[in-house]
């Protein structure tokens, strides 16, 4: 079979980032701009800032991906893009920045899922990984427990009714005085800390497969404030244990309960979160216990990146999904659905 190789662009949020990927699961090049250190003074992203900033990257960043993979837009066959859920203003970038150049190269344009991206990137770091598998999807803006039935077709099982994991740890990390995006830094202060000095609440206990993360952080700010009140100095560290392991509790115990009923050996992690140190370790030990096997992409795949993004359209390009030129950003775009 010819080679087939796709320019992906993502820029759902604030990462403008370009890939280029051949076959699906071979990185030739994933340039990411990253805006943090621009929004971390506002203690959050600024989707307007986020907007203006791809717009002023975008070309740049196309330009060094091609470099870095040493190809021109001429030895592209796909172009793949993210055009939801996230920013609408951030998608347009990237959405807008595709179907130009789907146009001008007359090449096929392919519109990726954001989610569907982040559990590509387990294809990209376990080239023996298929479907079907069970994905817990953990980011800043999504909670999902997903069942992968193939490359292109999902059950979403379980999700969160109200804030996502990485929401949670973003809010939490910022009431203790740390800066965006939080859930790194409380990872590390998490290790320092005893996760038993304090016992907030495990969500949703109710045998379902949903998950409730602001009752957590609401816990989390109570006992902030009731220590504040009493003149007491709270250990940063301790919360920070005790929360991560309230979250990873959670997400494991679910995860774990999951794969049981539907008798799934095998469980990928995707999404910032699957960053996560405390999580990863707790979701290898739940494994090896039950003899199932698991799956997680490197750092740089866990967080945004257009290289997940190029592995999922090369996916949905085989199954013949295709985008005209009247393909728009959806903010809340449902997971497997067109
Ligand atoms: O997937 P992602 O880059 O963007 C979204 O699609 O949302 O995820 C970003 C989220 C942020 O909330 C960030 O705090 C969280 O992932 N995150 C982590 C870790 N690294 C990133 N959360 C917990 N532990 C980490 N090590
Ligand atoms: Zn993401």
């Amino acid at each position: 079979m010819k080679d087939i190789t796709v320019l992906a662009i993502e820029t759902s949020c604030d990462e403008t980032s370009v890939a280029v990927v051949r076959n699906g699961r071979e990185v030739l090049a994933n340039t990411i701009s990253t805006q943090i250190p621009l929004h971390e003074q506002y203690g959050g992203v600024v989707p307007e800032i986020a907007s203006r900033m791809h717009v002023e990257k975008i070309n740049l960043v196309i330009k060094e991906a091609l470099a870095e993979a040493n190809v021109t837009l001429d030895d592209i066959d796909v172009v793949g893009v993210t055009y939801g859920p996230g920013l609408v203003g951030a998608l347009l970038v990237g959405v807008m920045a595709a179907k130009s150049i789907a146009f001008a190269k007359n090449k096929p344009l392919v519109g990726v899922h954001h989610i569907e991206g982040h559990i590509a990137a387990n294809y990209i770091a376990h080239p023996e990984l298929e479907p079907p598998f069970l994905c817990l999807v953990v980011s800043g803006g999504h909670t999902h427990l997903v069942h992968v039935k193939d490359y292109t077709t999902y059950e979403i099982i379980g999700r969160t009714r109200d804030d996502a994991a990485g929401e949670a740890y973003d809010k939490v990390a910022r009431a203790i005085g740390l800066t965006y995006p939080g859930g790194p830094k409380i990872d590390k202060l998490a290790k320092e800390g005893n996760k038993d000095a304090i016992k907030f609440p495990r969500a949703m206990q109710d045998g379902s497969y949903d998950f409730s993360f602001s009752g957590l952080k609401s816990a989390v700010l109570n006992y902030i404030n009731g220590a504040k009140m009493k003149g007491e100095e709270i250990n940063p560290a301790d919360v920070a244990a005790a929360f991560q392991s309230s979250v990873t509790d959670v997400l494991v115990g679910k995860t774990m309960a999951l794969a049981e009923e539907k008798g799934i050996t095998k469980i990928a992690l995707a999404g910032g979160v699957a960053a996560n140190k405390g999580l990863r370790e707790a979701m290898e030990k739940a494994c090896k216990e039950q003899g199932r096997t698991l799956y997680y992409p490197d750092l740089i795949l866990c967080t945004d990146n257009a290289a997940m993004i190029g592995c999922a359209a090369y996916y949905e390009y085989l199954k013949g999904t295709r985008a005209g030129m009247d393909l728009n950003a959806v903010p809340n775009l449902p997971l497997g659905q067109r």
